[in-house]
């Protein structure tokens, strides 16, 4: 398996904050946010991680990461020519990285602590087993479900279906930025149509796997995005202080 770490973006919502630097690279507490995915990485022992990011920020991403020894890890990284294609469109640029391999994937301004070995286990024994296999993570959001990808799913954790951004979400689980995906997601990346907001959504990729039975989804108690809005960086700096704080991050 090989890890991909999305860090590309306008960030437009964070202004002014993002008009000089990339998101990823603004303090969460005490550390640049980009390092809460590095670490997560390191912690499930990624041998090698393609960062992806925009060519004019990508020099500061690699002064301060560099090759990655800091954190075992090899770092290679890559450019993405268009911001705002969609998380999608940016897995494309992992193709020759990946290799064959399955991927991990998360989005670089996600935040968070479950036990991420034991859910890549599950999925690499599902993936021995059936060939085919991808793994999604939800968290439940009383009210802003409706801001992120919207996972509905049975009482047997089977997922029903993932709409993204919808006007009336049919739950309150948000699909966080975490993905983990057999080797034949470039395939399906390519087949995929621009949404209405003009991007490749990885919603629409999660809803191959979906319609062929393949999807599974773990549900988790913590996580933030970071870097969704003024309110959510603020919101994360005080999470993380007081997870920090608790020696539970
Ligand atoms: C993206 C995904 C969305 C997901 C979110 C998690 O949204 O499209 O499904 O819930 O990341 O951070 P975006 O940040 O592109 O609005």
């Amino acid at each position: 398996m090989k890890g991909v770490i999305l860090a590309g973006g306008l960030a437009t919502r964070l202004r002014p904050l993002t008009l000089v630097t990339n998101k990823h690279l603004l303090p969460v507490y005490n550390k640049p946010m980009i390092y809460y995915p590095m670490e997560m990485m390191r912690k499930v022992g990624m041998k090698e991680v393609l960062l992806i990011t925009s060519g004019e920020h990508v020099g500061d991403f690699a002064n301060l990461l560099k090759s990655g020894d800091e954190f075992d890890m090899r770092l290679y990284y890559a450019i993405q020519q268009n911001p705002t294609g969609g998380i999608s469109d940016a897995l494309k640029l992992a193709e020759e990285f990946a290799h064959h391999e399955p991927l991990l994937v998360i989005l670089g301004d996600n935040i968070f602590n479950f036990d991420l070995q034991k859910s890549i286990d599950r999925f690499e024994r599902f993936l021995e087993k059936d060939k085919r296999a991808a793994m999604v993570f939800g968290v439940h959001r009383d009210t802003e479900a409706r801001q992120y990808g919207v996972i509905e799913m049975d009482d047997k954790g089977k997922v029903l279906s993932i709409e993204e951004k919808p006007e009336k979400p049919r739950s309150d689980i948000a699909q966080t930025g975490i993905y983990l995906y057999d080797h034949r997601v470039f395939d399906f990346v390519r087949e995929l149509k621009p949404s209405a907001r003009g991007q490749l959504e990885v919603t629409d990729l999660n809803n191959v796997y979906l319609k062929e039975k393949s999807l599974m989804c773990e549900v988790i108690d913590w996580w933030v995005d970071a870097g969704t809005s003024h309110d959510e960086l603020l919101a994360a700096n005080l999470q993380v202080a007081e997870r920090v704080k608790q020696g539970k991050l």
